[in-house]
């Protein structure tokens, strides 16, 4: 881990990493056709990979914190051996607020919010939908962090629709990570915030109506970050990292977490009321992102990148962004939970120890055992990197790895089944990979049965992908669907 110059003389100077290099934002709203490619775009490889996150349009007052911006899809449709890239923000209400007066009229989750407009919402901040992006009922949805209003966009124009209040049915804010169970078409969300019961848990039709909503009562304001689904049963999380009540009364967003508090782990039927969840009690710990999870007899089975209680830093860093850029090192390894529903037990095993991150697996497999997880490896530097994807085989405890290479950095890779696939990794890995020395970003393409070998595909895009967040795979046979129904 060395430190970098360029970093580091820009942090003596106050600069922002987060709003630096490949986390830049972009200015511009473009669409590109006929992209060069090096290699091949396979042409079984047809669909939309779409991915979200923060890209502030306004310069904020005070320290920006990188989930902070508003946000951005940038897709790539690839059709019959071509591409196509388009990206454009969500047009937020917060968004859309700023652009009426010109400036950003809000400042992030690490300054007080009592400067910020005081718009009714329960967080008083600004909900960007800049995290998380999933395909349902023939739209997509962005999804904020904090919960926030879930905004449905069209996939193929990225044209913001507006808050998908689903015909009328929607009664609570969404957070990021809901779920979508191929197999039945439901989404399956929770919602969380400041005030009792301080979570709540839904399931949307395939047609997109809320038919089951409940609330899900903790014992006091959480920071929730995912949730797990299985056939039968969805996984919610109670864990030990609270929102501070002291600078909460002033107006301050501070995080504690109690190191002696056990994690608890909440099964829910899936059109079950609040009161029948089970909560299995486990180390304390946090956990950003679940795998997946599945039944396996009177065992539900849970895998997650589990968090890493902070060390101290390889550089002590100092000045008014310290306790962000320490707050933001993302480090976590594969972990399983097995939830015994017979005798209430717990068991837990660590799968590995690297840090591994941002999890993908064939969507199609999202609540039913999986073999194999596509992870992205994190490098902490200043900033957070994803310098490879790992790819972890279950069944077998191996591993392989592929490295973007030296100042190359990648995104979240979702799998693309291959049509009439006969293997679990027979199909395709996507990342939005950026070059720091030609400040130029590209899709790779992977073979997901031997990422290693590298790239059979890489689409140059004349526009840089500034670092993000959450991306999904949408089949062309789903898009289509979606176009005859439009
Ligand atoms: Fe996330």
């Amino acid at each position: 881990m060395v430190r970098n110059d360029a970093l580091n003389v820009a942090l003596d100077a106050g600069e922002n990493p987060y709003l630096m290099g490949g986390y830049a934002p972009v200015d511009t709203e473009i669409v590109a056709e006929d992209l060069q490619v090096i290699g091949e775009i396979p042409s079984d490889l047809n669909g939309l990979y779409v991915r979200n996150g923060p890209n502030p349009k306004y310069k904020t007052e005070g320290r920006y914190h990188w989930f902070d911006g508003d946000g951005m899809l940038h897709a790539i449709h690839l059709r019959d051996g071509t591409a196509t890239y388009r990206n454009r923000w969500i047009r937020t209400d917060g968004l859309g607020a700023d652009e009426a007066a010109n400036q950003a009229l809000w400042r992030g989750v690490a300054e007080q919010r009592t400067h910020n407009p005081d718009d009714g919402s329960r967080l008083r901040l600004k909900d960007t939908a800049n995290t998380d992006v999933l395909f349902h009922n023939g739209n997509l949805i962005a999804m904020w962090y904090l919960a926030g209003e879930p905004y449905r966009v069209d996939p193929m124009t990225l044209e913001t629709l507006g808050k998908e209040d689903w015909q009328g049915t929607r009664q609570s804010c969404v957070s990021a990570h809901a779920k979508v169970d191929q197999h039945t078409g439901e989404f399956l969300f929770f919602d969380y915030g400041p005030v009792p019961p301080y979570m709540s848990y839904g399931v949307v039709s395939p047609d997109g109506v809320v038919r089951h909503f409940t609330p899900v009562e903790l014992p006091g304001a959480r920071m929730p970050h995912d949730m797990a689904i299985t056939e039968r049963y969805s996984i919610l999380m109670d864990l030990p990292l609270v929102v501070d009540p002291e600078s909460a009364k002033e107006g301050r967003h501070a995080l504690l977490f109690m190191r002696d508090t056990p994690a608890r782990f909440g099964v829910i039927p899936r059109y079950g009321a609040g009161t029948e969840i089970r909560w299995f009690d486990a180390e304390p710990c946090y956990i950003y992102h679940t795998v997946n999870a599945y039944e396996d007899g009177d065992e539900i089975v849970m895998d997650v990148c589990r968090f890493r209680p902070p060390g101290p830093a390889p550089v002590p860093l100092t000045g008014p962004l310290a306790s962000i850029l320490n707050y933001l090192r993302l480090d976590a390894f594969l972990y399983r939970y097995r939830f015994n529903l017979v005798t209430g037990e717990t068991t837990e095993t660590p799968l590995d120890e690297r840090n591994t991150e941002f999890p993908m697996i064939d969507a199609a497999l999202i609540g039913r055992q999986n073999r194999y997880t596509y992870n992205v490896s994190i490098n902490n530097d200043f900033t957070m990197y994803f310098d490879g994807i790992v790819k972890y085989d279950m069944e077998r405890g191996t591993d392989e790895r592929y490295e973007f290479g030296p100042g190359r950095y990648g995104s979240e890779a979702p799998f693309a089944r291959r049509p009439g696939a006969r293997a679990e990794d027979d199909g395709y890995l996507m990342s939005f990979v950026y070059d720091a020395a030609e400040d130029r970003s590209e899709l790779v393409i992977l073979d997901a049965a031997t990422p290693s070998d590298g790239p059979v595909g890489r689409v140059l895009l004349p526009q840089r992908v500034p670092n993000g967040f959450h991306a999904c795979w949408v089949p062309e046979d789903q898009l289509d669907a979606a176009r005859i129904r439009a």
